[in-house]
């Protein structure tokens, strides 16, 4: 049984019997409904609950949402990258986009001020965002702190809708930061249905599958709470990308990810690190051939840096019948890793004074408002 704690770690060894667990359906079901994608195609992500909510509505025209949010605790690294994709194809799909800062949950859970939460908000994620491809512009960005009243007053009403019981079975604790943070974050996740945003609407949350809690009780609170008309929000989940030395990925080890902040001789360096899939020797390679299973840079190559399936493909096979060694694979991971940071962290710098006048103008932070 895979215990999932959104504040926890988490780590999931065997994603099918999780997905059982909690009742999440297999992204295969509803492939032919979604544009081709890398992320869909490569199995990064895996499952579901209920989009064909948003399929039908973006069949039939009608208003169709997608929302997620970000904590800001740390460095912004490409196993956060996935949810940004995400967010791009249903924003290409013809999705509302809603964007929340969760500096209250920062505050409440991890001890961070909310001035810091702002500015690890605009470094690592406003900036590598809209660098990825995100149009503000388009885009309802907010700060929990600075959601407005009628979204801590929807918070706050949604507290009749679940029981003490509910909160300590699915979350292991009822701790005042968490009941904050969790009650917000249903409200977050409802947001893009709320009155001013034209009433109830089909809304898909691409989550890591740690914020699934969140996700069922969001739907048990919209179903509960008669008076507003939601529509159950639905959700997609992405793979967590294993560490580069195996592993959790994580934001505090800098040797287990690539922040999309890195400079190329840092990455290139963490590249030259990474656990590979080689055999001991070069005879065995040769004899034996690569465990791409086991490669942390076939992984991060097939995540993120070959986006044509018969490229990797033809990797894959050189790499598994010997005649690419892992040097050699390292080679093409820092080759790649170059293009796209070089290309990224150029894109970001030109994407600041973007950022920095739509937070003068849209967004307010803190206890004053
Ligand atoms: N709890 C999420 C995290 O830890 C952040 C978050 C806040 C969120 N509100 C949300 C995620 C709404 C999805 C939807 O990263």
């Amino acid at each position: 049984m895979t215990k999932l704690d959104p504040w926890g770690d988490v780590e999931v060894t065997d994603y099918e019997a999780t997905m059982e667990q909690f009742g999440i359906e297999p992204i295969e079901e509803v492939v032919d409904r979604l544009p081709d994608n890398r992320l869909v195609r490569r199995g990064l992500v895996f499952g579901h609950r209920d989009l064909d909510t948003v399929l039908d509505a973006r069949d039939d025209g009608e208003p169709f949402a997608v929302m997620t949010g970000i904590m800001p605790s740390g460095v912004f690294h490409f196993g956060h990258r996935t949810v940004v994709e995400q967010i791009l194809l249903f924003q290409e799909m013809g999705a509302e986009v809603t964007l929340c800062a969760a500096d209250i949950e920062s505050y409440a859970t991890r001890d961070v001020s909310l001035e810091e939460a702002r500015e690890l908000v605009v470094e690592e994620y406003l900036l590598n965002y809209v660098a990825l491809g995100l149009d503000l512009d388009a885009t309802d960005f907010y700060f929990q702190s600075g959601a407005g009243n009628d979204h801590h007053v929807r918070s706050k009403l949604f507290a009749r809708h679940v029981t003490q019981n509910e909160f300590e079975a699915t979350y292991g604790s009822a701790d005042p930061g968490k009941l904050v943070s969790a009650l917000t974050q249903y409200a977050d996740i409802l947001r893009p249905q709320s009155p001013d945003r034209v009433g109830p609407k089909p809304t898909v949350v691409p989550v890591g599958i740690d914020q699934d809690p969140h996700v069922r009780l969001t739907r048990d609170v919209a179903a509960r709470y008669r008076d507003a008309g939601y529509v159950k929000p639905a959700s997609t989940y992405h793979r967590f990308m294993r560490g580069l030395q195996g592993g959790k990925m994580s934001s505090s080890d800098p040797k287990s990810h690539i922040a999309l902040t890195d400079s190329v001789a840092d990455a290139k360096r963490k590249i030259d690190e990474a656990k590979t899939g080689g055999r001991v020797s070069v005879e065995e390679h040769r004899r034996e051939g690569g465990n791409v299973e086991e490669d942390m840079v076939f992984e991060l190559l097939a995540y993120h840096l070959v986006e044509h399936d018969d490229e990797l493909d033809r990797i894959r096979e050189e790499y598994e019948s010997g005649e690419m060694l892992s040097g050699e694979l390292k080679q093409i991971g820092k080759e790649r890793l170059e293009t796209f940071l070089r290309d990224h962290q150029r894109r970001r710098e030109e994407a600041r004074p973007k950022v920095e006048a739509y937070l003068d103008e849209h967004t307010a932070v803190g206890a004053s408002n």
